[in-house]
């Protein structure tokens, strides 16, 4: 039941909402009015666009939207956003705010899904005793498949393999960077574009972490991890049926960069038809 309603004190009918569904099923007969529900995707295209507040979808209040005007950061301190994020691979011995971790997933959830079909499951390594146990649970598989030699090649003398070694000669922690927090998206098999959108939450989720002084690094080590010890995935509440996005760790950086790295140009091929 997507419960659209049109406040009609407040509608001036100037027809945006029917110009802007995606979905075309939107027609103005005096005010606007919903005309196919199942066509509808959820987007609220119609709630965002609506000059006056004047349309209501699916329970929302749209005075309870942040409005956008004056609001947008300056594309000057995004691009340094940008810029200065890094791979942090330094972390504090400390766990995050629960409620900071849950700020930054209920922001990250508003990123772009093909369909709008928002079933990225972001799971979320919330403490570090649970990161230590499975980093223990984890490196000790590794180990045991290396002295085996069952590691797959390419991965065993490079990446797994040196996973393995720094823990067990210096206790550094290649696997999760020291990091105190873990967070993996997955999303349904069978959802339009499953890769897709749970690597744009990922992103998302990392350019607003580093926004808050979080620092972040996408995990390759975990998911190749994940890949050889592939029973682990399941035992941490991720769906059988769903497609495995990405890894990344996160927590308060023990390291503070002072400036931006210098990158580019960007390669760019200009289509010439
Ligand atoms: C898909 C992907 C996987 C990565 N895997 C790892 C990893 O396993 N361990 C690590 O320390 N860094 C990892 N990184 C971080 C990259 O090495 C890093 O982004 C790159 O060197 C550029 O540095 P910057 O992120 O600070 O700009 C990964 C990055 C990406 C995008």
């Amino acid at each position: 039941m997507l419960d659209f309603r049109i406040d009609e004190e407040r509608c001036i009918q100037c027809g945006e909402c029917v110009l802007e569904c995606p979905a075309g099923v939107i027609a103005m007969d005096g005010h606007p009015k919903m005309t196919n529900e199942a066509g509808c995707f959820q987007c609220q295209h119609c709630l965002a666009v609506c000059p006056t507040a004047a349309v209501s979808i699916l329970g929302r209040n749209p005075d309870a939207s942040t409005p956008l005007a004056g609001n947008m950061p300056d594309p000057v301190h995004l691009a340094t956003l940008i810029k200065g994020r890094r791979a942090v691979r330094r972390y504090r011995d400390k766990d995050l705010a629960p409620e900071l971790i849950d700020h930054l997933l209920a922001v990250s959830c508003h990123a772009p899904t093909g369909v709008n079909a928002r079933s990225v499951l972001f799971t979320v390594v919330r403490e570090r005793v649970v990161m230590n146990r499975l980093r223990e649970h984890l490196i000790g598989r590794l180990a045991k498949l290396k002295e085996g030699g069952e590691l797959p090649e390419g991965l065993a003398g490079k990446y797994l393999g040196w996973t393995v070694s720094a823990w067990q000669e210096k206790g550094t922690d290649i696997l999760f960077r020291g990091a105190p927090h873990l967070l993996i998206t997955s999303a349904p098999a069978e959802a339009p574009c499953p890769v897709q959108d749970t690597h744009i939450a990922l992103a998302t989720f990392q350019l607003f972490a580093h926004a808050h002084g979080v620092g972040t690094v996408w995990d390759g080590i975990c998911m190749m991890a994940f890949g050889v010890c592939s029973d682990v995935v399941g035992k941490l509440g991720i769906p059988e049926n769903h497609t495995l996005g990405y890894a990344m760790a996160f927590g308060e950086p023990a390291v503070e960069y002072q400036r931006t790295v210098q990158r580019g140009p960007a390669l760019v091929n200009v289509v010439q038809w």
